[in-house]
């Protein structure tokens, strides 16, 4: 069983997306991965096919609370065939150590009680590099950081190494680092997007996967009005940006396997 977190405290980077294609990538695998969206935006939990209208059994702030199992709380992904999710929901901003004093540490304990019948776990986390975030870098075996191609990408990755050193590293999980750093957003014909690729290429090396290439198919992936969300890999296979995704996340979980 393999915990993968996806985390980087800028928004909008494409942590979910990167979640999202994981799961569907795991799937494609043969695994049976399930996902926790600890985002109360619930992006993960759109991109896995859920919709208003779909019979909910329950959220992730129950199951950091506790209150429920994993078991309990998993709904049958919609659009990934094979896949699982737990929802996030606005009850995620109330949590707080007050109520539940193992906030940290609880879920890497919990899952680490078994996680059957699921092979692996994706957990995406809210653009925060605190609260929820520490507890699924706690519980990570593999720190997936997405990073938009933009001046300030360095010092993204910069803050969560910051973080895992320090407020994971120190005491809860030694050693804790990125794992794997995902170019998201890239423009190939920009001159700045080739510059920072370097740069990520230096510092990161082969800790770095193939970039996931700006199209307008992602956009068009998540959900409409009329049609639940899906990974863009399921969506349109072909396109350029599914061809980027196969690539990177085939990396990560191939290394995965042979760690
Ligand atoms: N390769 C891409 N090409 C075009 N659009 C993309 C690509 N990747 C992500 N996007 C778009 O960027 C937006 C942000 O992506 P996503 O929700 O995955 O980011 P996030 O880091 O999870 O954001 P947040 O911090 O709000 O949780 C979405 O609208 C998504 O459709
Ligand atoms: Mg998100």
């Amino acid at each position: 069983m393999t915990i993968y977190t996806v985390a980087g405290g800028k928004g909008g980077v494409g942590k979910s997306s990167v979640a999202g294609e994981l799961l569907a990538g795991l799937a494609r695998a043969g695994r049976k991965p399930i996902g926790l969206d600890l985002d109360q935006q619930g992006n993960f939990t759109s991109w896995a096919g859920v919709v208003d209208e779909t019979t909910i059994y329950g959220h992730t702030a129950e199951l950091l609370e506790g209150e429920a199992t994993l078991q309990d709380a998993a709904t049958d992904s919609p659009t990934i065939p094979g896949t699982s999710i737990i929802v996030g929901t606005h009850k995620l901003s109330d949590l707080t150590v007050q109520d539940v004093p193992d906030l940290a540490t609880g879920l890497r304990d919990y899952l680490r009680g078994g996680t059957e019948p699921w092979s692996d776990v994706v957990i995406d986390t809210p653009p925060s590099l605190a609260g929820v975030t520490i507890t699924a870098l706690v519980a990570a075996d593999i720190v997936i950081a997405p990073v938009s191609m933009e001046r300030e990408a360095l010092e993204q990755l910069n803050r969560l190494e910051e973080v895992l050193r320090t407020k994971v590293g120190r005491r809860m999980r030694p050693g804790a680092r990125i794992d794997w750093v995902v170019p998201t957003r890239f423009r190939t014909g920009g001159v700045m997007a080739r510059e920072i690729l370097e740069e990520l290429q230096q510092t990161y090396g082969d800790r770095l996967t193939t970039p996931i290439r700006e199209d307008v198919k992602v956009r068009e992936a998540y959900r409409s009005p009329r049609r639940p969300g899906r990974p863009v890999t399921i969506h349109a296979p072909t396109t350029r940006a599914s061809q980027d995704y196969i690539e990177a996340i085939g990396t990560i979980i191939r290394a995965g396997a042979n760690s």
